[in-house]
Order: structure tokens, then sequence, then C-alpha cells
């Protein structure tokens, strides 16, 4: 089984996708973490040197080839993953798509500490929970139309618990 988890920055989805893989033996793959590993630098810093519009394309096309795996994968995406329709498609192809949520504070708690490697957070002149407030506003709406499935991580104790609950639905899906 593949699965896709999206959702905003600081929602557990490389934490829970390591989780998920383990427990489904399957290939774990963090499209950020790919990409810097391509790039050989850091997302910020690609966000710096390329801008975001060549950092989304680098993103479009790893889906691509993702896309086209046969082998099982279990992938976390970036924030800003789904907003593109392109993206959404590909997304689509590869598996169930999991949202993962939590309310701006758990969100600001988590990555408060690493701000600097958040360009869409950092260095900008408003106050970071404000920030965290008006992008998830923003980005609600894409998020919701490409789920088929939505879980809250700040309701559980460890990634392990969302993604043991998160196959218990898959594999029983509740029928209204
Ligand atoms: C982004 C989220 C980041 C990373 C980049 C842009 C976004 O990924 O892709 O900084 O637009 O929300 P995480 O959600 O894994 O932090």
């Amino acid at each position: 089984m593949n699965i896709v988890l999206i959702g905003f920055m600081g929602t557990g989805k490389s934490a829970v996708g390591q989780a998920l893989a383990e427990m489904l033996h399957a290939r774990f793959l963090d499209t950020d973490a790919e990409l810097e590993r391509e790039a050989g630098k850091h997302v910020a810093e690609i966000f710096a040197e390329r801008g975001e519009s060549a950092f989304r394309s680098s993103e479009t096309l790893l889906l691509q080839r993702l896309a086209n795996e046969k082998k099982p994968l279990v992938l976390s995406t970036g924030g800003g993953t789904p907003l593109r329709a392109d993206n959404v498609r590909l997304l689509r192809k590869i598996g169930p798509i999991i949202w993962l949520t939590a309310p701006p504070a758990t969100i600001l708690g988590r990555v408060r500490r690493n701000l600097s490697q958040r360009p869409l957070l950092a260095s900008h002149g408003d106050d970071p929970l404000a920030r965290v407030q008006r992008l998830l506003k923003e980005r609600t709406p894409y998020y919701a139309q490409v789920a088929d499935y939505e879980f809250d991580t700040s309701n559980f104790a460890t990634s392990s618990a969302v993604a043991s609950y998160i196959l218990t639905m898959l594999r029983n899906p509740v029928v209204v």
C-alpha cells in the first residue's frame, strides 16, 4: 500500500511517515529531504538562491518520477506541495492522501526551534503565530479539497500512535 501525507509545516508528516513506512515495510521518502539531497543544499538555501517557484518546479519533477515507481512508498510532502494542480494529480496517482493537522499554537511550538529553516515563516515582519494562522487559513481549502482522510496529530501522544490509527482507518474504512 502507498500512502501520501500532506499538511502544514509542523503537523508531523515526516515523523508519522517514517513510523508508517516501518509498519508497512515500505520505502519512506520526504520530498524536502530528497530535494535537499539532490541539490546538496537546505530548502532555505534553495529558496534564497533559486526562489520559491524553482523549488516548486523541482517538487513537481520529483513527484513525476515517484508516480511511476512500483515499490510500496510512504511519501511525506512539503507544506506547499498540494497548492499546485499538477502536484495534486500526481499525488492522487501515488496513493490515498492523508491530511495531518494541528492547532496553530502546536504548530508554532514544533517549528519554533528551527524557524530559520522555514523560509515561509522566517524573516517576515509579522509575528510567527499570526503568520502561521494566515498561511493556514489560505491553505486549508487546498488541503481539504485533496484529502481522503484528515487526522489531528495533536490528539496523539506519539508519531507511532498516529501511524497505527491511520493504518486502522485505512484498513477498516467507515462507510456512512
Ligand atoms: C513549505 C514547507 C516546507 C518546505 C518549504 C515550503 C511550505 O516543508 O517544503 O519550506 O510552503 O509550507 P515542511 O512542511 O515539511 O516543513
